[in-house]
């Protein structure tokens, strides 16, 4: 049996285009001990695809000469020994090629309630699992909240927003054609949808979420993160996933990357003191005996005179000062 392997030839600069890669004819591999041999029923392409050609993905780098990497269904076809059946389904990262050998203990069955078995690729399988932990782990939703998802036709968006549908929300898809919206709409029974490509997106959000967005799901990054943030409501949740956005070029936009919140699995959380005046009290306790004991430490840059607040502002805001800013009155 002759194996078809796909291979990275070049590194794309920009969108990646048929040139960038190479399909070859290759030998098939032979299962070592504890190894079975499958043949490739579906392989999955992601966009982390992108970012390991880039070498900016946390999964690693793909450098030209390599093979592309890819979970596959595959089927099995010599068990070697292991605990299978020939035909059995399986999930594993066997790559871009017709056939691959997988350690017996690392491939996963694929559920046989699945159907088509393409699933365990897709909404059933690590995008949809990113979409639930996007709603269940990370979302906090409510069933009175406004979501938005970007992306929203795909497997991870497409998924949140059913899941969030299910937990009683209002949801908008946001697609980027009349097509996707369609079907977002008629199929998957989003409340509402935009096409950003045909409509500006700050007004139909402010048509579609009147009262602002409370859980906002981002696959996409720059220009529409930018806009969908000017529009959150108080309390919003947002939780940054994908960046289609930027996977293609090398020039970041200006200001946080999201990559950097993605990556750290960080928290961004906005902070208004007013929320929290009730706990005055419970600071102070907590607080003074602090001071008192010399544990917390201050500093008080004071001026004398009322006259002398307007200078003691200018250095205040040119970054003058140091410690606290004080106008002693009197
Ligand atoms: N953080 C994680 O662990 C994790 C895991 C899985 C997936 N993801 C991310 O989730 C996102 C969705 O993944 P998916 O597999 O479901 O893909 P997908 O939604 O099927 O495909 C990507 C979609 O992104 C949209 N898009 C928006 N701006 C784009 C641009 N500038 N260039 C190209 N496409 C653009 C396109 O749809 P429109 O026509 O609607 O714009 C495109 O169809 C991706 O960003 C992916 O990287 C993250």
């Amino acid at each position: 049996m002759s194996n078809t392997q796909v291979k990275l030839k070049s590194k794309p600069e920009g969108n990646p285009n048929t040139d960038n890669f190479e399909v070859i004819a290759a030998n098939t591999p032979v299962p070592a001990d504890g190894e079975i041999l499958c043949k490739t029923l579906y392989l999955s392409l992601d966009p982390y695809m992108r970012g390991q050609i880039s070498g900016r993905h946390i999964s690693g780098t793909i450098n030209p000469g390599d093979l592309m990497r890819g979970e596959c269904v595959g089927e099995v076809i010599d068990p070697n020994g292991a605990d299978f059946k020939i035909g059995d389904k399986i999930t594993f990262h066997g790559g871009w090629q017709k056939y691959f050998t997988a350690p017996a203990s690392d491939v996963k069955p694929v559920d046989s309630r699945l159907e088509p078995a393409s699933l365990a690729l897709g909404i059933m399988g690590m995008p949809g699992l990113t979409a639930y932990a996007g709603v269940f782990y990370l979302g906090e939703l409510k069933e009175t909240d406004t979501v938005l998802v970007s992306a929203a036709s795909g497997a991870v968006g497409s998924m949140v927003g059913q899941m969030a549908l299910n937990l009683g929300c209002r949801v908008i898809g946001i697609a980027g054609s009349d097509e996707k919206c369609g079907w977002l709409h008629d199929t998957a029974g989003f409340h509402g949808t935009i096409n950003y490509k045909t409509e500006e997106l700050a007004d139909a959000i402010r048509r579609e979420c009147p009262n602002g967005v409370d859980y906002y799901f981002d696959n996409v990054g720059g220009d529409m993160l930018d806009t969908v943030m000017q529009q959150l409501a108080i309390g919003a949740r947002v939780v940054l996933c994908g960046l289609m956005a930027q996977y293609n070029t090398d020039v970041i936009p200006p200001g946080p990357n999201p990559a950097t919140i993605i990556k750290a699995r960080a928290t961004v959380r906005g902070l208004v003191v007013y929320d929290f005046f009730d706990k005055i009290q419970e600071f102070l306790d907590y607080a003074i005996p602090l001071l008192d004991s010399d544990k917390i430490k201050y500093t008080e840059d004071v001026s004398d005179g009322l006259d002398q607040a307007p200078e003691a502002f200018a250095r205040l805001m040119n970054g003058k000062n140091f410690g606290k800013t004080i106008i002693k009155v009197s």
